[in-house]
């Protein structure tokens, strides 16, 4: 199993650090993500049903033809491996660690690669991006990534696109492309609508693959309450507005908060920014002990910050920032 952000009680454990009161900003999970409701009790008693309107919502929202819903945009990650035999595979890195485990367990050739050229192209099965990349806020633009595709197809390759941290900014999002063979998009509701503990993600792609991959699934892999969340949030307009509006504004503030603490950082999303930083372990360690999570990377070297969610969330982070710098700059 590899290991992901959010592991405040372990992180505390390990650092002998009082694990309450932590600030964890080491996800790219919306703070200020979708509010549940009261869920209807049938909800709950009724097995889940196909036409509850999750499909009809989530096809709206991302403007496709086809999808399936999923425990999780990791269950497709998990499972499309399963599909395809043999060949090398592809992978845009650094990036989310799940997609090359997925590859090699299955028993593939996986290559990781920091650019992609025609001839590569040529001899790749699959190749997969996750855009805008996770950690380093790579954005590659849709009319590069439908060149890729039509490259692969040529050869009945795939063109795998981890969208899930698309939704606050999605003007190179590739869900309404989908739909033919070879051309498969990932969408998940954890990162934008702050709703990780439902575990719902999608698969966008041609119905033939969207087939194969429900019966690998099986019956009610999406529970009935987080299908019921799933659709409400999907269909809540006037959130997906105001959300888009805020994340812009808090990014900002973030970007300008780290920098003056000289944390330069290089590119971001909506949710989490990217500081490639060669103290980076410094930087954490000094962060972590005074009780603020951060994600860091060692190849490259950076650190990865999500969105503080509150007042008393940013006036915590700048007063640990400020204590850090005031240290180094009495003992360099
Ligand atoms: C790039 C990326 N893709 C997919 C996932 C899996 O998300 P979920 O299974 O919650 O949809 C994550 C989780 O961190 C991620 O960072």
């Amino acid at each position: 199993m590899l290991e992901h952000g959010g592991s405040v009680r372990k992180v505390a454990r390990e650092l002998g650090v009082d694990p309450k009161n932590w600030l964890d900003l080491s996800t790219g999970i919306n703070p200020l993500g979708w509010r549940v409701p009261e869920i209807p009790a049938s909800v709950w008693n009724r097995l889940p049903e196909n036409e509850d309107g999750l499909e009809e919502a989530a096809k709206l929202f991302y403007g496709c033809r086809n999808l399936l819903p999923a425990a999780g945009s990791q269950a497709i990650i998990q499972t499309l491996p399963r599909l395809r035999r043999g060949g090398s595979v592809g992978i845009m890195a650094p990036t989310y660690a799940e997609h090359a485990h997925a590859w090699r367990k299955e028993g593939f050739d996986v290559v990781e690669l920091e650019d992609v050229s025609l001839s590569i192209l040529d001899q790749l099965s699959v190749l997969v991006v996750v855009n805008p990349n996770n950690p380093t806020a790579r954005l590659i633009p849709k009319a590069t990534l439908l060149s890729w595709w039509r490259r692969l197809q040529a050869h009945d390759g795939w063109l795998v696109v981890d969208e899930a941290f698309m939704d606050a900014d999605a003007g190179e999002s590739l869900t309404g492309d989908t739909g033919d063979e070879g051309l498969l998009v990932l969408r998940s509701i954890g990162k934008f609508f702050g709703l990780a503990g439902a575990r719902v993600g999608f698969l966008l792609g041609s119905r033939t693959v969207l087939e194969a991959v429900r019966e690998y699934l099986g019956p009610w892999n999406v529970a009935g309450p987080a299908r019921w969340v799933a659709t409400a949030a999907l269909t809540d307009d006037h959130w997906h507005r105001e959300t888009r509006n805020t994340l812009a504004h808090n990014a900002q503030r973030l970007t300008q908060l780290l920098g003056e603490h000289g944390l330069i950082v290089a590119a971001k999303t909506a949710l989490f920014q990217w500081v490639p930083n060669h103290d980076a372990m410094l930087w954490w360690e000094r962060m972590a002990r005074s009780g603020l999570l951060v994600r860091r990377f060692d190849h490259p070297r950076g650190l990865r910050f999500g969105l503080p969610g509150d007042e008393s969330q940013w006036h915590r982070l700048s007063t640990v920032l400020t204590s850090i710098t005031s240290d180094s700059a009495r003992s360099p």
